[in-house]
């Protein structure tokens, strides 16, 4: 393939070999992402029509996009897959928010356990930071309380802005107790338990975030989308085009539908007049039913050992939770087999640091499932160091296993480089289909130009992504290149929770702060 920078004369023929298998099983090609595409307009349809489908096109309740001249100071609250962020926004001067925020680490431990650990912690930490920012929050009390924004990246229910019945628990999350409950009313709940001048006033998805944080700076944003952990994506829909809307008690007599909107008719329809709603898709979900994608065996294996299987089958194909997976499940297989890791390899620099050479490669560190990230294959991929060796670092770092004796794994120059085409196999394979999505909602909305407006480990960090995106993008739209266009919404998720709070109130009228 032409965008495989490694050159097959530097693999051996077995290794070519193998490469050539796997180049099969990854490569989508531009017919198969338009089949793709296809269904997942499909499947789009499907969820504004009817509940329970593949892909649950849930209802935001944001229902105009910003001005720009929203004001307010806010408190958003984020609950991201590491840390839990809390910040202090006031927006003041259009474009340029004020932020105050801290980071609080979320263990392991939070995300598999109890309701009541994760609210508490969720509350405590509000807490935390009100004690903390003393001079800022002073001034908000028990009668006109901290308005909050908080950002909940999983699929909820919403049957309005300040509530949200969680579905079920994606990017390996499964804290009990949780799903088929209102999460808004969990944190209330616990905030109230401390008595804390805090208010909940919306409930917000990462991707709606990205959406609304992005078209308060930028009138060419038709799309937010998270490339991270998880993969998802928000647009605003024709509230005419929600057939299933009819059916949720707020929609009734369109009282409450209202109730969010900014009061501006220039703002809060689309341009022939209709009433708008911002959708998060949740198509992390699309083709749960295996019509189209082309699993790999390596696919199937993370779907079985997962939390939930059956579920989110496209993201778990395509987020950062899972690239790592992917690579390590294939490293996994071609050492059981005894294609690689025979021998210790001496990368240069090695042998003279005395390390064993020719003894067989221990690798029970390979077997620890997760042990290599979306970060890992990043690196592996995109390493210009003389003769590797930073990748070589990186594999002694991660495959080490605690429990054995000093001797590092190095892998050989060759396996490196193999690896590397590996590495951008699966990374390209996601890039591309990441592109699906996207697409899908292009077709829907009938736009061939604009930006989507992205936050998430891969979008941001991968240095690759970006480019294959937009080229797969242009590929299924039969569009020049570059007409759709990847944006950086990085920090949606705060700024967006304090833009939606800030919509909210001013349609509820109570925008006296
Ligand atoms: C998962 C979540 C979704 C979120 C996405 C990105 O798909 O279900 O709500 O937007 O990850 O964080």
């Amino acid at each position: 393939m032409d965008y495989l920078t490694v050159l097959n004369e530097e693999l051996s023929p077995e290794l070519r070999k193998e490469f050539a298998r796997l180049e099969e099983l990854f490569t989508v090609n531009t017919e198969m992402l338009k089949k793709i595409t296809r269904r997942f307009g499909e499947e789009l349809e499907q969820g504004l029509r009817e509940d329970r489908q593949n892909i649950p096109m849930n209802l935001t309740w944001v229902t105009s996009l910003p001005t720009g001249h929203e004001k307010g100071t806010f408190l958003t609250l984020d609950l991201g897959g590491t840390n839990l962020r809390v910040c202090l926004i006031t927006l003041d001067t259009p474009g340029q928010p004020d932020v105050v925020q801290q980071k609080y680490k979320l263990s392991e431990h939070l995300k598999t356990g109890s309701a009541d650990e994760l609210f508490d912690f969720m509350a405590d930490s509000l807490q935390v930071f009100l004690e903390q920012h003393p001079h800022q929050t002073k001034q908000w009390d028990k009668e006109s309380p901290l308005p909050l924004g908080f950002t909940f990246s999983y699929p909820a229910t919403q049957e309005r802005i300040d509530h949200g019945v969680l579905q079920t628990w994606t990017k390996g999350w499964d804290v009990k107790d949780v799903e088929g409950h209102d999460v808004a009313e969990m944190l209330r709940k616990a905030i109230q338990k401390r008595d804390l001048p805090i208010k909940l006033f919306a409930l917000v998805n990462d991707t709606t975030g990205a959406l609304i944080a992005s078209a308060y700076n930028d009138p060419e944003t038709i799309i937010g989308a998270i490339f991270g952990t998880g993969c998802n994506a928000a647009y605003m829909e024709k509230q005419k085009n929600i057939p299933k809307m009819a059916r949720y008690p707020s929609a009734a007599g369109n009282s409450k539908t209202k109730s969010n909107t900014t009061g501006n008719p220039e703002t809060d329809r689309g341009d022939n007049g209709a009433e708008l709603m911002a959708i998060n898709c949740e198509y992390g979900a699309f083709d749960n039913s295996h019509s189209v994608l082309p699993r790999t065996r390596y696919d199937e294996l993370i779907d079985e050992e997962s939390p939930r299987p059956g579920e989110q089958t496209f993201e778990k194909m395509s987020a950062g939770l899972y690239l790592g997976e992917i690579f390590r499940l294939v490293l996994v297989e071609l050492r059981d087999r005894g294609v690689i890791f025979q021998k210790n390899g001496s990368p240069a620099g090695r042998a003279s640091r005395g390390e064993v050479n020719g003894s067989k490669v221990p690798t029970q560190g390979l077997d620890d499932a997760y042990a290599l990230d979306t970060e890992f294959l990043s690196l592996v991929e995109n390493d210009e160091s003389p003769n590797l060796i930073e990748s070589c670092n990186v594999f002694e770092a991660h495959l080490h296993h605690a429990d054995l004796p000093t001797i590092p794994i190095s892998p050989s120059r060759e396996e490196l480089l193999f690896f590397r085409r590996i590495a951008q196999l699966i990374a390209i394979r996601g890039a591309r289909l990441c592109a699906c999505g996207v697409s899908a909602i292009c077709q829907r909305l009938g736009v061939d130009k604009g930006h989507v407006a992205a936050d998430g480990s891969v979008a941001i960090k991968h240095p690759h992504f970006k480019t294959r995106w937009e080229k797969a993008v242009a590929e299924i739209l039969d569009i020049e290149y570059g007409r759709i266009a990847l944006t950086s919404a990085e920090d949606g998720s705060g700024i967006g929770a304090a833009v939606i709070a800030a919509l909210t109130l001013k349609s509820d009228g109570s925008n006296n702060l």
